[in-house]
């Protein structure tokens, strides 16, 4: 089997292997050179695509990888149809710059098998997305621990749209002291407001439309936090969420952006993001607004 492709193009090597590119990124590394990561499980779009490009302003050498990891996956169904575009996904790599894509198999992630170890991830993994997905976060922080130990990167690039994946990654590098800094990009929305995802593919163009009262919902939830109390703003919100035709609100919470935990008053905290995720056209839609930031 090929371990390395060379695109001769473009310059973008292809490691299949763990142990090559973690070999090939150490040369790197002893030459000085920042290394920028970004993860991915395919299926690329303009979410994506921006933190390729702020991986690649920020660092000497950026690295990708392609890998839908089944230990994240609670439901099978959704393992088995999720999109794989990969010719697609190869052109933005190299529009991108970027040098190595890591594409492995599942056996070269996990050579001893899936099961892994609790990682404590201080409770992150078990309050809202993961209550409802259960042993999600684990699979998650399980497989960026490993591509950490491979890439060991100087920098790991994720979208502010799995917000609570990002905090669980925090956790992560706390735990592992990974000498890794984690850089937080903004969500890239589609022209209406939708919050890009590789499972927006599953709804017909109106319905892209048409889901864009997610995003509009939360713009409405912070303009009301303005000049009403937010549990009222809230419910205000829930209340609307609630009566849109075809859709189906799982939760609308307003928490502490580190802990994770629920707030009911802006002045309980000085960082507040509202986390959303409402089933729309048969696809579960995540999406979130930070109400308050301190200034850093
Ligand atoms: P995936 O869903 O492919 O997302 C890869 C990265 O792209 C994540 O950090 C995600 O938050 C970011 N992203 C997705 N949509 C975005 C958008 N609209 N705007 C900005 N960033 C966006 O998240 C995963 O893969 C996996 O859980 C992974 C971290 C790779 C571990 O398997």
């Amino acid at each position: 089997m090929t371990l390395v492709i060379l695109d001769i193009f473009y310059y973008m090597f292809i490691h299949k292997s763990a142990d090559l590119l973690h070999i090939e990124l150490q040369k790197q590394r002893s030459q000085g050179n920042k290394i920028g990561f970004v993860p991915t499980m395919g299926a690329l779009h303009a979410g994506h695509r921006s933190l390729l490009e702020r991986a690649r302003a920020e660092n000497d050498t950026v690295v990708c990888s392609i890998f839908v990891n089944p230990t994240q996956f609670d439901d099978k169904a959704d393992l088995d149809k999720y999109p794989s575009t990969i010719d697609s996904d190869m052109e933005m790599l190299r529009s991108v710059n970027v040098d190595y894509l890591y594409y492995p198999e599942v056996e070269d992630v996990y050579p001893n098998g899936e099961a892994s170890d609790d990682i404590d991830l201080a409770g992150l993994d078990l309050i809202h997305e993961g209550a409802l997905r259960s042993g999600h976060f684990q699979g998650v922080a399980q497989v960026v621990k490993r591509f950490f130990e491979i890439v060991q990167p100087t920098s790991a690039y994720f979208g502010q749209k799995d917000f609570q994946q990002t905090a669980v990654i925090g956790q992560l590098i706390k735990l592992c002291e990974f000498d890794t800094k984690m850089v937080v990009c903004p969500i890239v929305r589609e022209p209406h407001g939708l919050a890009m995802s590789s499972r927006n593919e599953r709804l017909s163009p109106v319905e892209r439309d048409k889901a864009s009262f997610i995003y509009k919902s939360l713009l409405k939830l912070k303009e009301r936090c303005f000049f009403k109390p937010l549990s009222e703003a809230l419910t205000t919100t829930i209340k609307y969420l609630k009566s849109i035709e075809d859709a189906s609100l799982e939760y609308l919470i307003c928490v502490d952006g580190d802990t994770l935990q629920e707030v009911n008053d802006l002045y309980d905290s000085d960082y507040v993001v509202a986390l959303t995720v409402v089933k729309y056209g048969g696809v579960r839609l995540l999406d979130n607004i930070i109400l308050k930031k301190p200034k850093v």
